[in-house]
């Protein structure tokens, strides 16, 4: 079951897009919506690049996009009143936030959509991307454009240079917004500037909060769960026992992994528990410790079995059988209110341009692992985050890639961590 934030006479927003190509609309788009569904509002990107893709293949080159060609002109306005009309579609069937991922370069279309998202009751805020800096355009056409199945099998330097007319093309007709009656953000060179017109509301506020921590420095993020501890050993849950010796041979392993794996130390943080603290100790650099890391509170069955719960609580046991998103622990927490708690560190973890390592717990480090592998909380309820092993997770182009690493506690002397990668 989905839980869900919103009333359900909440107000829908529609999120337009505005930029030229290679203004990096697509990667905040996708950032987006997987920090909203992620938080429970369900999102869906609609971009018109896939439109074209899909409906008439992949083999238009520069001058499909020259505004003088007016059949060009013809399908990309039939494409974009296509995506335009299905995300309507999709907000009456119970989308809450559309995300209309296309150019949008030229007022008199913007206007269409705005007429055509308030006819339908939708609030709109028009997001542009704006970029003067060369070398990041540059970057993005090698690393995203290039890679596209509109250049597949073409030499990457002509694919570059239809890339570039095809900006050209855009440039010429190029209307920035400031529409007065519009709500906007604008982000300068990847949210070194911020500007904002009309935006009021809660979504909107929380949308420009998270675009602010917006940057494209590809560093590292560990997560894994402290070592072994005495109550992993007994088999109970929550508690704030000791690590135990299994559990420092660990902290011994992953203080070596982060040496061999980092050229500077990474940032540490940890929960505020004695195990995560515990097993930070043999890194000797500082670590933070973080109250939104700590454990999904068990109330009243902190110190069980699952065993004990289900013979002295079956109905309990029961509930969180059936819901186990939505259910809450008698003085206790559900994984929604850990969702809402690991917020800040979400926004943290997003500002930050240094490697970090997370030391926590595995019902938290399953809902950040969804964050950031753009999954459902409710997808990963089940998954496994096993002791012992750290997960790597590198930004890519668009999307985080996942790497393993299951360390050796039982033989000290090999180097760590290498020759178990799983490559995920
Ligand atoms: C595209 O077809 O790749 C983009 C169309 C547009 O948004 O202008």
């Amino acid at each position: 079951m989905r839980y869900d934030p919103f009333t359900p006479e909440a107000t829908k927003l529609v999120l337009v897009l505005v930029g030229l190509p290679a203004r990096g609309k697509t990667f905040v788009s996708r950032k987006l919506a997987r920090y909203l569904n992620w938080l429970g509002f369900s999102a869906r990107t609609f971009n018109i690049g896939d439109y074209r893709r899909r409906k008439l293949g992949t083999h238009h080159r520069h001058d499909f996009f020259d505004p003088a060609n007016v059949e060009g002109n013809r399908l990309r306005n039939e494409l974009a009143t296509a995506a335009l009309d299905d995300m309507l579609v999709w907000m009456k069937g119970g989308g809450r936030v559309g995300i209309y991922d296309a150019t949008n370069t030229n007022a008199q279309r913007r206007r269409q959509v705005y007429d055509r998202c308030q006819a339908a009751g939708l609030d709109v805020v028009f997001i542009e991307s704006v970029c003067e800096d060369p070398s990041i355009v540059e970057a993005n056409i090698r690393e995203t454009k290039l890679t596209s199945p509109d250049y597949e099998g073409m030499n990457p330097d002509d694919a570059a240079r239809d890339f570039r007319a095809r900006i050209d093309h855009y440039s010429r007709t190029y209307e920035p917004v400031t529409e007065e009656d519009y709500a906007y953000i604008k982000l300068i060179d990847v949210g070194r500037i911020i500007v904002m017109h009309g935006i009021r509301g809660f979504l909107p506020g929380k949308l420009v909060n998270f675009l602010m921590n917006l940057h494209l420095v590809r560093r590292p993020i560990w997560l894994t769960r402290h070592g072994e501890s005495d109550f992993n050993v007994q088999g109970r849950i929550g508690g704030d026992t000791s690590l135990s010796p299994e559990g420092h041979l660990y902290a011994k392993a992953l203080s070596r992994f982060v040496r061999e794996h980092s050229i500077r130390p990474p940032n540490v943080w940890t929960s505020t528990l004695r195990r995560t603290i515990e097993t930070a100790s043999y890194l000797q650099v500082p670590s933070m410790p973080w109250r939104a890391l700590d454990e999904i509170d068990a109330g009243v069955c902190d110190g069980m079995t699952y065993q004990e719960i289900a013979q002295k609580m079956p109905q309990e046991f029961d509930a969180r059988a059936v819901d186990k998103l939505n259910y809450r622990y008698p003085r206790g927490e559900s994984y929604v209110d850990v969702v809402q708690r690991l917020e800040p560190v979400i926004l943290e973890l997003e500002r930050e341009s240094e490697p970090v390592l997370v030391i926590g717990h595995q019902a938290v480090l399953r809902m950040l692992y969804a964050y950031f592998m753009d999954k459902r909380p409710e997808d990963v309820l089940n998954m496994e985050i096993p002791i012992h092993t750290v997960i790597e997770l590198v930004p890519g182009p668009y999307a985080f890639e996942e790497r393993r690493y299951s360390l050796s506690v039982s033989d000290l002397d090999g180097p760590v961590g290498m020759g178990s990668a799983m490559a995920d």
